[in-house]
C-alpha cells in the first residue's frame, strides 16, 4: 500500500503535492518524492523516510511548476531507500504507482535485452521503461502508456507525467484505489479522498481499466484500451478526518473490511498456477537448505503468536514436520534445543518486537536456519534472519492487529505448501486444490464482512458481561485465544479463549448465567466434540454465542445468538473466524466508548522487553 498524488492546473503545484502526502501518510510512510514539470523538464525530489525529510528538502530548494506528481512509499518490492523511492523515470517518461506487478521480472528481463538499463530494485520502474520503449518505437506519450498498461499482470494506480507532453497528466487504475478531483480548469488525482477535498468536493471514482487525460484545462476520460466513457462526478461532503478513514468511524474497523484486498495482495505473484508451484521470493533458503529441515519452531508475541499456532496446525498436518511454537519472551531465555536442522520462523507484523528479535539473535547463535513473516518492509527481524515472506498488508494503524494477523495466516498457508513440494508430502494433485481454496478465500472473507451488523447487535446484548469465555478446537482453538484476546485489549472485559475439549478441566466451573460462552462451531472434523462441549455450558446454564456453518439448524437451535459463515475448507476457517471475532470486539470497544484504535496501556510496537 502507498499513497499517490497528483496535480494539474493553474496553481503552484509542489504545496498542493506535499500537502496531499500528507494527508496520505497512513498508506505508506517510509520514503517520500515529488517530479514537477517546470520549463518542459521534470524535476524530482526523493527523501528516504517520513515525509518531513522530503519537505525539508523542498524548503532547502523550492520547486516550481504547476503540473506534478507525488509519492509516499510502503515498500513492497526493494528497500526503502532513496533510489527505490517514487517518482521512476525513463526517458522522458516519470511515474508514481500503488500496487504490485506481478510480471515485473519477465517484462525487466525483456526490457533489459533492449537496452533499458534500471537503477531502482523496484517493480514500478518497469512500467516507465515499458512507456519509454513505446515511445521510442513511434507512439506518443498517451498511446504508449495505454500499450504499457495492458501488458501488466496484477494492481496498479498510476499517475504519469511526460517532458514530451508538458502541458498533460494521465492516471489509471487496475485493482488499487484512485480518486479523480474535479476543479475549475485544474484537477487532482489521489489514492484517497482526503487529499482532494481542500481543492474540490466534485470526485469520480475510476474504475478498474479506467484512465483519464488531463490536457488543456478538462479531464477526458477512457478505458486503458481507448474506449471513450462518460463519468458522473460525486459530491462528497465528508469531513477531513471522516476521510483519511475512508469513511469509516475508526482505522480498526477500515482495517477489518480491508481484509479481502490485502489477502489478495499477499497472495499475488505467489501462486504458481501453470507450476503448480508457489513462488517466496525473498524465502532466502534454496530448495535443498529447505529439504533439510527437520524440526520447526515457531517465535512470536501477541497475535502474532496466535497465528504461529494456526501455523502449527498447517505445517504439521501438510509438511509432516514436527513444530514447536513459543511465545517469543519465554523462548529467548529457555536454553531451547535447536541446531542447523529447525528451521526458525520469527512471526511480527512491525519486525521490531524487541523478545522476538532477541529470540532470532539467540537462534541464529546456535546455528538454527532463520526466517521471518513481516509487515514492514526491512524491518530489524526482517533483515535479520536469512530469508522473509512479506505480508504486504500495508501499514496497519489500530494498534489491535486485525489485517496483519489474517495476512500472515495467509503467508503461512504459502510456506505449507512451499515446504509441503519441497519435502513431497504435498503432491502436485493435492496443490490445485489448495490454489482454489487460496483464490476463492478473498471472496469468502466479503461474505463474512456481512457480519458487522449481527456483532453490532450481539455486543449491545452482552455488553455488561464481566467476562467471555471462547472456546474452538483443533486449527481454531488458536482462534478461540485471539478472539479473546482482542475482546481484552479493546473492550477492557475479562476473556479467556480455551481449547473446548479442556473445558471439564477447570473453566466449566466458571459458567453460570452470566457467562457469555463463545463457541467456534463450524462443520469440520471436531464439529460434533464442540456441539457436546456447547451442550456442557448449556446444561449448566451458561450463555452461549455460536459461530457456526450456514444452515446449521442445530446449533442455531440450541444457541442463545449464532453468526453464520459460508462453508469453507478447514485450513483457511481460522481466517474467516476471525472476521466475526474482531467485529464482535470492535463493536464492544465502541459501545463502550474506549478508544477503539489506542486502547490504553497498548502500544502497537513494543521494542523494549
Ligand atoms: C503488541 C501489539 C500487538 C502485537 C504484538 C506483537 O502487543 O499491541 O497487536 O500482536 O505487539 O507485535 P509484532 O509487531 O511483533 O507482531
Amino acid at each position: 500500500m502507498c499513497g499517490i498524488v497528483g496535480y494539474i492546473g493553474q496553481q503552484p503545484a509542489p504545496p498542493i503535492i506535499l500537502e496531499g502526502l500528507q494527508k496520505l501518510e497512513y498508506r505508506g510512510y517510509d520514503s517520500a518524492g515529488i517530479c514537477t514539470i517546470d520549463g518542459g523538464q521534470a524535476h524530482i525530489r526523493r527523501s528516504k523516510g517520513k515525509l518531513v525529510n522530503l519537505a525539508r528538502l523542498l524548503a532547502a530548494v523550492p520547486m516550481q511548476g504547476s503540473v506534478a506528481i507525488g509519492h509516499t512509499r510502503w515498500a513492497t518490492h526493494g528497500k526503502p531507500t532513496e533510489t527505490n523511492a517514487h517518482p521512476h523515470k525513463a526517458g522522458p517518461v516519470v511515474l508514481v504507482h500503488n500496487g504490485i506487478i506481478e510480471n515485473y521480472l519477465t517484462l525487466k528481463k525483456d526490457l533489459h535485452c533492449n537496452n533499458h538499463n534500471f537503477k531502482s530494485d523496484t517493480d514500478t520502474e518497469v512500467i516507465a521503461h515499458l512507456i519509454e520503449h513505446e515511445m521510442v518505437r513511434g507512439s506518443g506519450f498517451e498511446e504508449a502508456v495505454r500499450a504499457a498498461l495492458q501488458e501488466l499482470k496484477g494492481a496498479y494506480a498510476v499517475c504519469l507525467v511526460s517532458e514530451t507532453e508538458p502541458g498533460m497528466m494521465i492516471a489509471a487504475k487496475h485493482g488499487s484505489p484512485l480518486v479523480v478531483g474535479l476543479g475549475d480548469r485544474e484537477f487532482m488525482v489521489a489514492s484517497d479522498i482526503p487529499p482532494i477535498l481542500p481543492h474540490t468536493r466534485e470526485m469520480v471514482f475510476l474504475e478498474d481499466d479506467e484512465m483519464v487525460v488531463f490536457k488543456d484545462g478538462s479531464a477526458r476520460f477512457s478505458t486503458v484500451s481507448g474506449d471513450s466513457l462518460t463519468k458522473i462526478a460525486r459530491h462528497i461532503d465528508w469531513s477531513p478526518l471522516l476521510a483519511e478513514k475512508d469513511g469509516y468511524r475508526h482505522f480498526m474497523l477500515k482495517e477489518i473490511f480491508e481484509q479481502p484486498r490485502t489477502v489478495q495482495d499477499t497472495l499475488a505473484g505467489r501462486l504458481l498456477e501453470d507450476e503448480e508451484d508457489v513462488c517466496l521470493e525473498d524465502l532466502g533458503l534454496n530448495d535443498s537448505e529447505l529439504a533439510q529441515v527437520r524440526r520447526i519452531c515457531i517465535v512470536a508475541c501477541g497475535t502474532s503468536w496466535h497465528s504461529g499456532l494456526v501455523g502449527k496446525y498447517l505445517l504439521e498436518e501438510h509438511c509432516r514436520l514436527p513444530v514447536e511454537v513459543d511465545i517469543a519472551s519465554e523462548f529467548r531465555y529457555r536454553n531451547p534445543v535447536i541446531g542447523p536442522e529447525t528451521l526458525l520462523i520469527a512471526i511480527s507484523q512491525s519486525g521490531e518486537t524487541a523478545d522476538t528479535l532477541a529470540a532470532v539473535r539467540e537462534a541464529t547463535i546456535r546455528g538454527a536456519r532463520t526466517i521471518s513473516i513481516c509487515n514492514v518492509i526491512d524491518s530489524s527481524i526482517a533483515r535479520e534472519t536469512e530469508g522473509v515472506i512479506y505480508t504486504h498488508a500495508g501499514p496497519e494503524i489500530g494498534v489491535a492487529s486485525t489485517k496483519a494477523f489474517v495476512t500472515q495466516l495467509v503467508a503461512l498457508y504459502l510456506l505449507m505448501l512451499r515446504l509441503g513440494r519441497v519435502g513431497g508430502s504435498i503432491t502436485l494433485e493435492r496443490m490445485l486444490p489448495h490454489f482454489a481454496t487460496l483464490l476463492h478465500l478473498p471472496a469468502l472473507m466479503e461474505r463474512a464482512l456481512r457480519l458487522d451488523s449481527a456483532a453490532e447487535s450481539i455486543a449491545r446484548r452482552y455488553q455488561h458481561a464481566g467476562d467471555f469465555l471462547y472456546l474452538g478446537r483443533g486449527i481454531n482453538y488458536p482462534i478461540a485465544l485471539e478472539g479473546a484476546l482482542k475482546m481484552k485489549e479493546l473492550s477492557y472485559i475479562h476473556a479467556e479463549g480455551y481449547p473446548a475439549g479442556e473445558m471439564k478441566h477447570g473453566p466449566i466451573a466458571l459458567i453460570d448465567e452470566n457467562l457469555p460462552v463463545v463457541v467456534l462451531a463450524l462443520k469440520d472434523r471436531h464439529y460434533q466434540k464442540v456441539i457436546s462441549n456447547m451442550e456442557e455450558v448449556i446444561a449448566r446454564g451458561g450463555r452461549v454465542i455460536a459461530i457456526c456453518t450456514e444452515g446449521d439448524n442445530e446449533v442455531a437451535l440450541k444457541a442463545e445468538s449464532v453468526m453464520y459463515l459460508p462453508e469453507c475448507s478447514e485450513w483457511i476457517a481460522p481466517i474467516l473466524l476471525s472476521i466475526p471475532l474482531q467485529l464482535l470486539a470492535y463493536h464492544m470497544s465502541s459501545i463502550k466508548g474506549n478508544d477503539v484504535d489506542q486502547p490504553r496501556n497498548l502500544a502497537k510496537s513494543v521494542t523494549v522487553e
